[in-house]
């Protein structure tokens, strides 16, 4: 059965795949054009030999990098071209807009490799440039380096891609990574967000990265990503009469804020935007960020709405994960019964006419079976937060948009997610092995649905629950941050985005 849910996710990743190569991307002038869906694609990559580091003397003000050579031959940027199939089956008119534009950012380019090199760019592209070098090799050589010490936990097991590269990665990261904040712009609309219900990480973030100590830099020279501080959410709040109903003052607030710093500021000009990064929960996340084409196609977005029909490219966008925090604190108890004491086989609770998969999960199992209970609302004499602890599987369908805040809730609750979704990239996907700790039913699937959870073995069960346990600790929000939580896993992918992108390939 697992077997199954494997062919589904790698359909979901080739698809993925196909629908990234539509997408500009910026230049890996040094590795290979060929798009794996996980960031790590460096490893494949020709090898420079030329670092001398290891991890513990790593410091990057005591000992420049050695400089990368550098191939002045190469563009700044690289486009692709639509000519996969999957891609050419997208939609027309979608797709001249997007054919249009790669032509226009392109010409943009090649005006961009006449101009003179920044050196700040410079020496920040020399160190991604040296920690590329000490990821590759540890991707080459887990073993022949011992344990790497670390106070607080150590990366193991098969919830990891690859749990020893995601460590030296993740130790490098708070060694070296730095993000500016633009401080322009008041709140409500920016430095602000959102901290309760299901938009609540565009606040928590905004918050935990303007007060973070180790992360925030405040010359913007020595930054390697450059953080546009605003939340769609906020501007729709404050901004967007649900009278009148103009969508596009959200495209204005946000096109105006990247004119000022762009007019401001040298750094979005250098890079055309993509070392700069937005993150939003909100659906209309990815329309938000259509305003600015480079933003859109260039720049890192950090979204909870991380749909591939929707031009979410993972190889320079990464998904976060939606929770919905309670305002009275009382968010979701940690933890649930044990398996054995699980007597519901599959729960879901929502709203059944919200996007296209709901109602076919109503049609087969709403009041069908009481092993599969599927509420619309739940009556009051159940308890949604019991149901999750009850419940060997918690269904996780995607609704208008691609994300569920039950994915979180379910790993809160020690339940095993389902995932019902299509197109959604999942969280954190780029170091977590989700086949470890939940399983996947395509949308065709649904009305098999009891008989492929009644095909998981109590034995291969027990494995996705004590999974769902070791992995709670990425997806807990804290205040402060601790070490491997929400908020720096979500940093560890804009990390990874970032050693994705080199501006001077
Ligand atoms: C960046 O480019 C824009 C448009 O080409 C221009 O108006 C702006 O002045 C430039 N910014 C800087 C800092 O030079
Ligand atoms: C689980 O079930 C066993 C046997 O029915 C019972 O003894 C135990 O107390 C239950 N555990 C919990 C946490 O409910
Ligand atoms: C809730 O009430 C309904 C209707 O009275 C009943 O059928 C159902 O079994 C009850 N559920 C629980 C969990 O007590
Ligand atoms: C993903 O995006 C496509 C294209 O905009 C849309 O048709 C689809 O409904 C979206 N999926 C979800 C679950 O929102």
């Amino acid at each position: 059965m697992i077997c199954k849910s494997n062919n589904q996710s790698s359909t979901l990743i080739s698809l993925t795949l196909f629908v990234v190569a539509i997408v500009v991307a910026v230049s890996y002038a040094t590795y290979s054009l060929s798009l794996p869906a996980s960031p790590w694609s460096w490893r494949r990559g020709p090898l420079s030999s030329s670092s001398k580091f290891s991890i513990p003397s790593f410091n990057h003000h005591q000992s420049p990098p050695p400089p990368v050579i550098i191939n002045p031959k190469t563009a700044l940027y690289s486009m692709f071209k639509c000519d996969s199939d999957s891609c050419k089956k997208q939609n027309g008119k979608m797709n001249k807009e997007v054919s249009k534009l790669i032509e226009e950012l392109k010409d943009e380019t090649l005006l961009r490799r006449n101009k003179k090199r920044d050196k700040n760019l410079e020496k920040v592209e020399a160190e991604l440039a040296a920690a590329r070098v000490l990821m590759r090799n540890a991707g080459r050589s887990p073993s022949s380096s011992s344990r790497i010490y670390d106070p607080d936990y150590i990366p193991v097991g098969d919830i990891y891609r690859n749990p020893y590269l995601f460590h030296r990665s993740y130790l490098l990261m708070e060694k070296l990574f730095k993000v500016y904040i633009y401080e322009e712009g008041e709140p409500p609309l920016f430095h602000k967000g959102p901290t309760f219900d299901i938009y609540s990480m565009e606040g928590v973030f905004l918050n935990l990265i303007e007060k973070d100590p180790n992360f925030r830099v405040y010359d913007p020279n020595r930054a390697h990503v450059y953080f546009l501080p605003f939340s769609v959410t906020m501007i729709l709040n404050y901004l967007f009469d649900p009278i009148i109903r103009d969508k596009a003052v959200l495209e204005r607030v946000i096109g105006d804020y990247v004119h000022l710093v762009s007019s401001r500021y040298p750094y979005w000009n250098q890079s055309l935007g993509s070392n700069h990064f937005m993150l939003t929960c909100h659906d209309w996340g990815p329309r938000a960020s259509w305003s600015v084409h480079s933003l859109y196609f260039t720049s890192i977005r950090l979204l909870c709405n991380a749909n591939t029909s929707e031009f979410f490219n993972p190889r320079k966008d990464a998904p976060i994960p939606q929770i919905n925090l309670h305002r009275d604190e009382n968010v979701m108890i940690l933890g649930g019964l044990p398996a054995s004491n699980r007597t519901t086989l599959a729960f879901f609770a929502g709203s059944e006419f919200h996007g296209k998969i709901r109602p076919i999960l109503f049609k087969y199992w709403k009041d069908k079976d009481g092993d599969i209970q599927v509420y619309d609302r739940v009556p009051n004499n159940v308890s949604y937060n019991d149901m999750m602890k009850t419940s060997r599987f918690c269904l996780c369908a995607s609704g208008y948009e691609v994300a569920s805040p039950r994915l979180v809730e379910a790993i809160y609750a020690e339940c095993v997610p389902v995932l019902i979704s299509q197109n959604y990239v999942l969280p954190f996907s780029d170091v977590l092995n989700w086949d470890a700790f939940s399983v996947r039913v395509s949308v065709s699937e649904i009305p098999n649905m009891k008989r492929i959870l009644l095909g998981i073995s109590d034995h291969e069960y027990t494995r996705l629950q004590e999974n769902v346990k070791r992995v709670q600790r990425h997806f807990l929000v804290n205040n402060p941050a601790k070490r491997y939580d929400i908020y720096h896993m979500i940093l560890h992918s804009l990390w990874l985005r970032r050693l994705n992108l080199n501006i001077y390939g």
